[in-house]
């Protein structure tokens, strides 16, 4: 194989990942893939394939086996990598702990072995909102104080810790810490998108399988927080958004040293409600829903300081919410069963 400059996507075939690998395709980028597929189907990636034209070289290994990973780094010359790789429910990570720092904290330092070992300096990682627990002031600056109130968020938590101090010892490493809100809607095709095994936790695909006739109506968890309907409040961002934001913190991370924390969201602040209506105003679908009690460990309302993304990384969000409506209906009713009825190999 010859060898050409690279980006190593860990959890490429996942939901985020998957519109990353699309968008580093088209900006320009050789990304090389790497996704044991606990959460993802190889189809996300053929499916990326079709739409760009593009060969991914892609690897079905757990990036915790570090003689997989290392002979990954040997036949590529990979220059940085998006790490998305981790598991990702909140509610699981509280029945199995374990198995949250296991993967999300030893494939971490699995991938920062192999920087020190082959050289690769760049790294843009997955963060999340939920380090800021339940922030006083909304919108959220990235200086806001951080904590975690369950072992998935201390996942995240931890793993900014590690970059940092890693970081710090290495002079010439450039790390992101992209810290995203809530992540919502496909690509415009319609051929990849979010597919949640079984009963969805989050809100937009739930509302897409309601609407698509899996479930019957839309619990809405809580009507009484001090929010302007009664309902949470977050902030939605377009998946495509999201990656043109990893794309632009790439960019930037080749003129800095460091660790770089970013906030990616829109700044818009939507409730329950304001995403019923949205949705049923872009789709002409018509969401059942019933008011039921909150649900335990949620907060009344999040949404991000997207100033630092806008300023430093000359990024921000372009799509509305109306448009994350449309094109997470689009996937859902083009793919009723997700990738399940798909097979293939990449
Ligand atoms: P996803 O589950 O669709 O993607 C994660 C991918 O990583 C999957 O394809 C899975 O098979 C793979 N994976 C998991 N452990 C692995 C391992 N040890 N080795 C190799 N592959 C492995 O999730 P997503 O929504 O695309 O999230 C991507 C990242 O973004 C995650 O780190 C998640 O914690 C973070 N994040 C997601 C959200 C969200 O709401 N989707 C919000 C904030 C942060
Ligand atoms: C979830 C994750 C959080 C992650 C965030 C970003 C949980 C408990 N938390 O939180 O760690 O950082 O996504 O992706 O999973 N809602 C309903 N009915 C539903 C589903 C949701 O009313 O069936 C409401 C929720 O109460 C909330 C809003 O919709 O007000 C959004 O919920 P969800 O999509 O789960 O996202 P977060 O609560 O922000």
């Amino acid at each position: 194989m010859t060898k050409e400059s690279q980006i190593l996507v860990t959890g490429g075939a996942g939901y985020i990942g998957s519109h990353t690998v699309l968008e580093l395709i088209q900006q320009g980028y050789s990304p090389v893939v790497v996704d044991d597929l606990s959460n993802s189907s190889k189809e996300s990636l053929i499916r990326v394939e079709e739409l760009t034209g593009a060969k991914i070289p892609f690897y079905e290994i757990d990036i915790a086996d570090s003689k997989g990973l290392a002979s990954i780094f040997s036949s590529h010359s990979i220059d940085g990598i998006i790490h998305f790789a981790a598991f990702k429910a909140v509610g699981e990570s509280v029945e199995k702990p374990l198995a949250y720092y296991r993967n999300n904290i030893g494939g971490l330092f699995s991938l920062l072995d192999c920087m020190d070992t082959y050289g690769v300096t760049q790294f843009v990682f997955s963060s999340s909102c939920t380090v800021y627990g339940d922030a006083d002031d909304v919108p959220i600056p990235e200086s806001a104080s951080v904590s975690a109130v369950n072992p998935y968020g201390q996942t995240k938590l931890m793993s900014e810790i590690i970059l940092r101090d890693v970081a710090q010892s290495r002079p010439n490493w450039s790390v992101s810490n992209l810290r995203y809100f809530n992540p919502v809607g496909a690509h415009p095709s319609g051929r990849i998108g979010e597919d949640p095994s079984g009963i969805p936790n989050n809100l937009m695909p739930y509302i897409t399988q309601v609407a698509v006739g899996t479930r019957p109506f839309l619990r809405v968890f809580g009507d009484t927080y001090p929010t302007h309907d009664g309902t949470g409040v977050r902030d939605y961002i377009h998946v495509v958004d999201l990656a043109k934001g990893h794309i632009a913190a790439l960019s930037y991370q080749k003129t800095v040293q460091g660790v770089h924390t970013f906030n990616l969201g829109t700044g818009r602040g939507s409730s329950v409600l304001d995403v019923v209506k949205a949705f049923e105003r872009a789709t002409g679908k018509t969401i059942p829903y019933e008011i039921v009690d909150a649900r335990a460990g949620d907060i009344a309302e999040a949404f991000a300081d997207t100033s630092k993304a806008s300023e430093v990384l000359g990024w921000s969000a372009e799509f509305g919410l109306e448009e994350m409506c449309r094109d997470a209906w689009n996937w859902q009713s083009k793919n009723p069963h997700g990738y399940e009825d798909s097979s293939g190999t990449v």
